[in-house]
């Protein structure tokens, strides 16, 4: 019997261990981007105009934070943005990603772990679609202020917070405000993600400036 797209949703939401998610996308990579597609995604279409609006065109390096295919970050390219250094929990999206040639390094990294760059090394994060249930927990976000230089864009999307999923996400996001390290500069109202996938799924898309 044929899988139906929520149930493909379902199964990479409930990925709890690394591997676990590690697994859910290297089995799903090979029809990602046409799955996707079919389900009306706008997130790399609305992070790619946000990044657009709020980061300099002339920024680099730029890190590229659960990368997947590259979908969201080929409409950058073409808009002139250089220098992604893609990272991703599964071997099988990064090799479609190389595939577009539109990064300059890409490696395997788990987000929610030390991060194997240097403090600082980063003059902008980009996060889209990659923090949730099954992917990318908030803790990543300490490793994004760290890996980012000061005045540094960080760019990343969570679930709205209509959703109890993006509960934790908030407190972290609003206790490294509290802290001084970051401050918001934008955000979007919630949106429907998937608008033929899942009409209930809501996400929200952030611009914070690094402290
Ligand atoms: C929904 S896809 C989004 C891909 C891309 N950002 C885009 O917008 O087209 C989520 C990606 O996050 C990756 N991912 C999930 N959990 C992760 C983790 N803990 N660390 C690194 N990558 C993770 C998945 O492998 C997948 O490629």
């Amino acid at each position: 019997m044929a899988i139906t797209k929520n149930e493909i949703l379902e199964k990479v939401y409930k990925a709890r261990s690394d591997e676990e998610k590690r697994a859910a996308y290297d089995n799903w990579a090979n029809s990602y981007d046409a799955d996707v597609k079919g389900f009306g995604i706008q997130l790399p279409y609305v992070g790619a105009s946000i990044f657009s609006q709020f980061v300099p065109l002339d920024t680099v390096p730029i890190l590229d934070a659960g990368c997947g295919t590259a979908m969201h970050t080929i409409p950058l390219r073409l808009a002139g943005f250089n220098e992604f250094h893609g990272i991703d929990i599964s071997d099988r999206m990064l090799e479609i990603a190389a595939n577009h040639e539109v990064y300059n390094s890409l490696q395997r990294m788990v987000l929610g772990e030390e991060l194997e760059f240097e403090t600082n090394f980063f003059a902008a994060t980009y996060c889209i679609g990659a923090m949730g249930p099954g992917h990318a927990p908030p803790e990543c976000l300490n490793e994004f202020v760290r890996v980012t230089q000061s005045g540094g864009q960080i760019v990343f999307s969570t679930h709205s917070t209509e959703s109890e999923l993006a509960i934790p996400y908030h407190d972290l996001r609003t206790s490294l405000s509290g802290d001084g390290l970051w401050r918001k500069i934008y955000e979007t109202p919630p949106f429907v993600s998937m608008p033929k996938g899942d009409a209930k799924i809501k996400h929200v898309i952030y611009v914070y400036e690094v402290n």
